[in-house]
């Protein structure tokens, strides 16, 4: 059902935008997800600031009618109708708010490009962020999934995040531990109609450590002379990265399609037994994560097509769109990879990206 059957536009367009707040109608997203997939979203608002968030939620609320936010649309699968509401999350601004003798805090509008918060922080003189170099997407979509690389989590870094709560139709501050974050994972992924949201405060530490453990690093920088500055391990992250995942700009992905699942340590026992060189990290908690894009790979996916969609050449783990691909093709390229790890391995590959 369109949304506008039940509902006159024009009647959310006036109330709207007597207080500066602007609906579109019809907007095309292929520009504004990293598939590149063609979705239409029945109404549409571009955010600016916080200030627009509370009116124009207050008439979806009222209304009923469904709806989500849109940062980068770099970890989202969309279909080719987006019903109701979408909020194009444009909130910019960077700057740090304080300084003490452990830390330097910074705070980031939602809308920023990831990459470029990770880029200007170092260029301030604050390094923490660097592992995370090239992630595609917004800082408000960095805390959702949690993202992770080359050792950190976002969360590691998070001091607070300022929400718009559409149950208390109020804004909140939200300390780390109310996230609830975990692997890929958090509040805002769990309950997706709960919060929008608008900044994220950073807490940077000011006695720096480089974290270097994670395989591909300690590769890189086998036997430094010295040892690397934020910006060396800055540039190596975005080498690793330009060489193994492929840039959504020239070929629609969304990085990793599935989490590298977990396993007990009797699973694991009895996997090495079968497949003994089964790729697996321990997790200090008595589980083990196993590498999906490594099974993934043994089950001979690297490089399939499936009409137009596909599993990227260079790594199992990214699912592509060859050009004119379908969240209906993805879906069922993921379900039958999903399908073939369950009936090898008996373990059960969960989807990353955000279904809208
Ligand atoms: N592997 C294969 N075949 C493949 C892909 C991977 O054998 O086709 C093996 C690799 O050789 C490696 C292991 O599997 O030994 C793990 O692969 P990799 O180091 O590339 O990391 P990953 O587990 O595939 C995770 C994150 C990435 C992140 C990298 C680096 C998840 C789901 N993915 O990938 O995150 O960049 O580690 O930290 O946790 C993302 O979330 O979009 C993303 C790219």
């Amino acid at each position: 059902m369109q949304f506008s059957d039940t509902f006159s536009f024009q009647s959310l367009h006036d109330e709207l935008s007597s207080q500066g707040i602007l609906i579109l109608r019809n907007t095309q997203l292929r520009e504004r997800n990293s598939l590149g997939f063609a979705a239409t979203a029945e109404l549409s608002c571009v955010i600016r600031s916080a200030e627009q968030i509370p009116p124009l939620m207050s008439a979806v609320l009222s209304a009923g009618m469904p709806w989500r936010v849109l940062g980068g649309g770099s970890n989202v699968v969309l279909p080719a109708h987006l019903p109701g509401m979408t909020l194009l999350m444009e909130i910019g601004g960077q700057a740090i708010i304080s300084n003490d003798q452990a830390a330097t805090h910074i705070r980031v509008g939602a809308g920023v490009n990831w990459h470029e918060l990770v880029a200007w922080s170092l260029a301030q003189g604050l390094p923490g962020l660097e592992n995370l170099a090239l992630i595609p997407g917004t800082t408000g979509a960095a805390p959702i999934q949690n993202i992770g690389a080359y050792g950190v989590e976002v969360s590691d870094l998070i001091q607070s995040i300022t929400a718009f709560d559409c149950t208390a139709q109020a804004f909140v501050e939200m300390t780390p531990d109310a996230c609830q974050f975990a692997y890929r994972d958090s509040i805002f992924k769990r309950q997706p109609q709960r919060y929008i949201i608008s900044a994220v405060a950073f807490s940077l530490p000011k006695n720096w450590v480089p974290q270097l453990q994670y395989a591909d690093l300690t590769n890189f920088f086998s036997a430094p002379k010295n040892l690397p500055s934020p910006t060396t391990i800055f540039d190596a992250v975005c080498t690793i990265r330009q060489k193994k995942l492929p840039d959504p700009k020239v070929i629609g992905n969304v990085g990793s399609f599935f989490k590298n699942p977990s396993v007990s340590q009797i699973q694991l026992a009895q996997l090495l037994n079968t497949f003994p060189r089964m790729i697996t990290y321990p997790q200090g908690n008595g589980s083990h994560k196993l590498a999906a894009g490594w099974l993934i790979d043994q089950c001979g996916f690297k490089g399939a097509q499936r009409g137009a969609v596909g599993v990227y050449e260079k790594q199992a783990l990214v699912l592509i769109n060859l050009g004119k691909g379908t969240a209906t093709e993805l879906l069922a390229l993921a379900s039958e990879i999903q399908a073939a790890v369950q009936d090898r391995f008996g373990v059960l590959l969960e989807i990353e990206p955000v279904r809208m």
